[in-house]
């Protein structure tokens, strides 16, 4: 007889019951608690699913009505306009951003959804809504974390009807603050080698609309976003709602003030080209938006992302493998890489404590410049006589991992793939091939792509002792044809391309469970929750310049896990000609995933003993940096000074990261406060260097939160980090 196990019970939902829904029938509502926050929605007199509440935890049933419309304001804006709809349909004198829009095989393009049917998840809630005439049903899915609050929503979106449907916007949902003025947008903007810059501004009447066109989640805008109560919050205090999309494809987050004080966020896919035909009984799935509250802040909103990230998004959970010490061969040797060179590279690197070994580009096909070789990834035997072997076996015999580099959706027009394969690369017949760094995309909708991707990926890694695969992808989209499908159907390119992707990663680690893989795009270009559930870690930046960094790290930590966040160590003079000491490169890489990206081969005697001083201080504190919690006590964007601290999810370790640019005129550096200690704690205080005054060998938490302490942080970037064990 089969049995079930009660492991595998607990994870399917249980119909009428769960641990963070409920609905009040009486009212028809449905409230859902998790961590410190509430959100509530309810079915209205005329049967539209209307939000209610999204905020701090509410304590009593009793105090929430029954779901009213809000009324016409003049004959402008009707009531289907001011009222919050969770869900609301194009149609019916709709004016704010839809959460879908269709057009009917018979042309009426006019969508009213109403409350159908719904049921409660073991984690939250399922409502299906249906048109008023058409048999156009949408799932909306909400799931609560009942820790963090985190919400996550999703629509499917399916076509009953007998004939062919077109979907002109799939959006996860609408999203409500409460009404007023003032808020603060905060959003991640930048360029490559500049990413995810902060950027903070008043939302206004009207709208404002983050998004990518570019194929990807972007360089230039991350789908993430917070928003902030009257402008005021900082790190410790003020109510943030903040969201992000788990999408790598085209995203949209519409942002608006309506001229009703209504605050509302809709995130999905992104409209622009967009158009994709169901069939009768097809269905389409929008990307989900994540979504948390806190009143504690940017700091705590970080803090409480972070934590849901580990613990339900990215792979293994949170008690998942430390990111090991990467050394990664790219800025050392660039395309110039072959088995003696490669192997001298590896044993300076396991001297110092590196742990996994990354050979980068130019390994395979006829790969020496970035004009030529993308497509065929079969091993350069000019360079690598004993195959891959020969290299591998020795990184093992130092005791390292041996990780590679890919770019499997790319093809140089000089390589045999492309030869063979023309018609793969993404274009539109009889139209130019725009190229960027010499390479086209493959048109990874295509099932043979596909099936081509999986092939060789999972050929390598079978026939090779790789436990991890960086994943690069160097450019953005062109000519988006997908020529070989009907041309009602060549849309659907922006979705299907992302879902193979998707597949081609799924079935890559289920086939291969040791494999980790690093998600890189000429450096953050492809970093979101929908590539993050499928890898250990992302590029954060090609930018590896100390200083430049810290800013991007900071904007990223906004957003992202510091467990994902891949940062090296790499030589001067870097990027703006600047060079830092090689203390300073390295305590800026530690706050993070710690990689050495550097040639080694020039590297002084000196660098390898402070480098492995350091990697052994970072073997001893990374389990609090990439697990703990985050507290950036002072930012690179308002001073001099940058520090930031972690504290391990027990409270037993906590350490301190503290960056001067510049002292001027003699001015000691400013006072650093410590958070998130325990007050009536004692710590034993871990130096790697003088830079804390005295010889205290114990501080308390009270001291530490509330006198703080004054560093002997001197001159042009210096550094420091100390560690704090609580006894
Ligand atoms: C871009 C990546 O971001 C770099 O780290 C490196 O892997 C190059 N591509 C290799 O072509």
């Amino acid at each position: 007889m089969k049995t079930v196990s009660l492991a595998v019970l607990a994870l399917l939902p249980v119909f009428g019951q769960s641990t963070v829904a409920r609905y009040l029938e009486d009212r028809k509502l449905w409230v859902l608690d998790g961590g410190n926050v509430t959100y509530a929605m309810g079915v209205n007199e005329r049967q539209e699913l209307q939000h209610v509440y999204w905020g701090k935890r509410l304590t009593r049933d009793a105090d929430l009505g029954a779901v009213r419309s809000t009324p016409d304001w003049a004959s402008f804006d009707l009531t289907t306009t001011t009222t919050p709809q969770e869900y609301p349909g194009w149609g019916a004198g709709l004016y704010v951003e839809p959460s879908v829009k269709v057009t009917f095989a018979d042309g009426n393009r006019d969508l009213v959804l109403h409350y159908a049917s719904h049921r409660l998840l073991a984690t939250g809630l399922e409502v299906a809504l249906k048109d008023i005439r058409y048999n156009l049903n949408v799932t909306l899915t909400y799931r609560m974390d009942p820790e963090t609050g985190l919400l996550q929503r999703q629509a499917r979106i399916a076509n009953n009807t007998d004939k062919d449907i077109v979907i002109e916007s799939a959006q996860a949902g609408a999203l409500y603050l409460p009404r007023g003025e003032g808020y603060r947008l905060t959003s991640l903007t930048g360029r490559w080698a500049g990413e995810t810059q902060i950027q903070r501004t008043l939302i206004r009447s009207g709208e404002q609309v983050l998004e990518s066109r570019r194929g990807s989640s972007s360089h230039q805008v991350n789908p993430w976003f917070a928003i902030d109560r009257g402008g005021k919050a900082d790190e410790d205090r003020g109510d943030v709602w903040f969201g992000a999309l788990g999408w790598s494809g085209n995203w949209r987050v519409t942002v608006e003030q309506t001229p009703h004080q209504q605050v509302r966020v809709t995130g999905g896919l992104n409209t622009f080209d967009f158009g994709y035909r169901l069939s009768p009984g097809q269905s389409l799935e929008t990307p989900p938006l994540y979504a948390g509250y806190t009143d504690g802040g940017f700091g705590e909103a970080s803090r409480l992302f972070h934590r849901y990230q580990r613990a339900h998004i990215m792979p293994g959970g949170l008690n998942v493998r430390l990111r090991p010490v990467l050394y990664n061969s790219w800025e050392a040797t660039e395309f110039a890489v072959d088995e003696p060179g490669q192997k001298a590279l590896a044993e300076k690197a396991a001297k110092i404590g590196v742990e996994r070994f990354v050979m980068d580009d130019g390994w395979f096909g006829a790969r020496n410049s970035d004009h030529a070789g993308l497509g065929d990834w079969t091993v350069n035997r000019k360079k690598f006589p004993n195959g891959l072997g020969g290299l591998i076996r020795h990184v093992n015999g130092l005791g390292m991992e041996f990780g590679l580099w890919v770019e499997p959706e790319m093809v140089n027009a000089d390589s045999d793939l492309y030869r063979a394969h023309p018609d793969w690369a993404m274009h539109f017949p009889n139209r130019p091939r725009t190229e960027a760094r010499n390479q086209m995309l493959l048109n990874l909708a295509r099932d043979d792509v596909k099936e081509y991707l999986f092939g060789f990926l999972d050929k390598l890694v079978s026939e090779n002792n790789i436990a991890f695969l960086k994943w690069d992808y160097n450019r953005n989209w062109s000519e988006p044809g997908w020529p070989e499908t009907a041309p009602a159907d060549q849309k659907k390119i922006w979705v299907q391309y992302v879902l193979n992707l998707y597949e081609v990663l799924d079935r890559l680690r289920a086939k291969h469970p040791k494999l980790e893989i690093e998600s890189c795009s000429g450096g953050g270009g492809r970093i979101d929750l929908g590539i993050m559930k499928r890898v250990e870690q992302v590029w954060t930046s090609d930018n590896t310049e100390a200083y430049d960094r810290l800013r991007i790290q900071e904007g990223f930590s906004q957003a992202y896990a510091a467990r994902a966040m891949m940062a090296w160590v790499t030589d001067v003079p870097n990027m703006n000609g600047r060079s830092t000491p090689l203390k300073y490169r390295f305590l800026v890489a530690m706050q993070g995933s710690l990689g050495i990206g550097a040639n080694l081969n020039k590297w002084p005697q000196e660098d390898f003993a402070l480098a492995s001083k350091l990697v052994d201080y970072y073997k001893g504190v990374r389990r609090t940096v990439q697990e703990g919690k985050l507290y950036r006590l002072a930012s690179p964007m308002e001073g001099d000074l940058t520090a930031n601290q972690y504290v391990s999810e027990e409270g037993k370790q906590a350490v301190l990261f503290a960056f001067l640019r510049s002292q001027q005129y003699g001015r000691p550096a400013p006072v650093i406060y410590l958070k998130g200690l325990d007050a009536n704690a004692v710590y034993r205080v871990r130096r790697i260097d003088d830079k804390l005054p005295g010889n205290a060998e114990r501080l308390s938490g009270a001291f530490l939160m509330n006198h703080g302490l004054q560093l002997q942080l001197k001159g042009d970037y210096d550094s420091t980090s100390i560690a704090f064990e609580r006894e």
